[in-house]
Parts: structure tokens; C-alpha cells; sequence
């Protein structure tokens, strides 16, 4: 069984490291997982007006969120949180009210930075915006990337053989979330 996996990069930069994370994981994924962007550089940035008529936009998101089974987000830290960019993002997706389009998605967090502690504030953050808009979020092995000159280059390849094998396992381990959580919410009680 394969499942479909909407990728978010909560960067619009050119040159992202964080987009080069997103591509190295898509090379790594086990066949059994399809990841494919979903993009966010077009969204205006959210208003409650916007609720009455959502605007394509802000439809083209949540209709990508419900075409996936799960989700990834790859995320740079911006001043220790996410990037505005990533959370105007979640809100869109998360509206209008009584319409969340992220409930029960499972999803994994992930993100690359040149600073040591690699967005694990950001991370943090993150986890707990996913855990209000009910999204079951895989909680072990985390992943940080410290990300050193070179670490991935602009094709998505890994340059460090012991970060290819942490991020192929990583990915192993969501798919194995995934169907353990998809799995779980088809049984009737
Ligand atoms: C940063 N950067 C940064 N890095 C970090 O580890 N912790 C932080 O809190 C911040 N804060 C921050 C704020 C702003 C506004 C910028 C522009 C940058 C550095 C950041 O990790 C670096 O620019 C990365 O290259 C950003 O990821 P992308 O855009 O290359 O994917």
C-alpha cells in the first residue's frame, strides 16, 4: 500500500536549505510513500474576512492537504519559532472554522539551520501548533540538521553518508506512523 505525503517548506528563499532537505528527502523515501510539495508562496497572508469566500489561494492549499494521507514539515527557525511564511500557512489550512483541513493527517516536523541547535525551538514550536489543529504528530527519532556547507546539494544528494542512513530511517519510521495511525482511525468501537 502506498500513501501520498504533502511536503511543507517553510522557506521561499531561492537558494533554501531547507528546500534542498525537502528534495533529499524525497530521493530517500521508501516507495511506499509518494511526497510531493504543497505549495505556500501565493498565499495572501490570512484575515478571518477572507472565511465568507475563500479565495483560490486558500482553497488550492486545503484541497492539497486533503488529497495527501500525511504530511511533512521542513522548516528553517526564524528568531527561535517558525517562519511566518509556514504558520500563515496553517492557518489557511486550518479554516474556515469547523473546516480544518489538518485533523487526523499524521505528520513529522523536520528543518535544517547553520546554527547548533539545527531549529530545535522551531521544532518545538511547531509541534505545538500541529497537536491544536489535531494533527497525530510522530514524536521519536526528531530531526535536526545541522546543515555544514555542502551538506546537500541543489539535486537533493546527501553528501554525508551517516546523514543519508538517518534520513532514510527516519522517513522508514513515519512511514511505519503512518500506517499504525491511518490504521487505527478505521477501526469501528
Ligand atoms: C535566521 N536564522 C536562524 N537560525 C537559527 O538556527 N535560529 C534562529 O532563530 C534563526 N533566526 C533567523 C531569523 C531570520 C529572519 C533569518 C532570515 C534567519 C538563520 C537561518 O537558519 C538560515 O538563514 C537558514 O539558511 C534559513 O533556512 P533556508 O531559508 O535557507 O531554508
Amino acid at each position: 500500500m502506498s500513501y501520498k505525503v504533502g511536503v511543507f517548506i517553510g522557506s521561499l528563499a531561492s537558494d533554501s536549505i531547507n528546500r534542498k532537505l525537502a528534495k533529499a528527502l524525497e530521493k530517500l523515501a521508501p516507495p511506499e510513500l509518494d511526497l510531493v510539495e504543497i505549495p505556500i508562496g501565493d498565499l495572501p497572508l490570512y484575515n478571518r474576512d477572507f472565511d465568507a469566500d475563500y479565495p483560490a489561494a486558500g482553497r488550492a492549499v486545503k484541497d492539497a492537504v486533503a488529497a495527501v494521507d500525511a504530511l511533512i514539515f521542513v522548516t528553517p527557525e526564524y528568531n527561535r519559532s517558525i517562519p511566518g511564511v509556514l504558520k500563515n500557512a496553517i492557518d489557511w489550512g486550518s479554516r474556515p472554522w469547523g473546516t480544518n483541513s489538518f485533523a487526523k493527517k499524521p505528520s513529522a516536523v523536520t528543518g535544517a539551520s547553520p546554527g547548533m541547535i539545527s531549529t530545535a525551538v522551531a521544532q518545538q514550536h511547531l509541534r505545538s501548533v500541529l497537536s491544536f489543529v489535531n494533527s497525530p504528530e510522530i514524536a521519536q527519532p526528531e530531526a535536526f540538521i545541522h546543515f555544514t556547507q555542502g551538506l546537500i546539494d541543489d539535486d537533493g544528494n546527501v553528501t554525508v553518508p551517516a546523514t543519508e542512513d538517518f534520513l532514510r530511517n527516519w522517513l522508514h519510521e513515519f512511514h511505519v506512523f503512518i500506517v499504525k495511525v491511518l490504521g487505527a482511525q478505521n477501526i469501528t468501537l
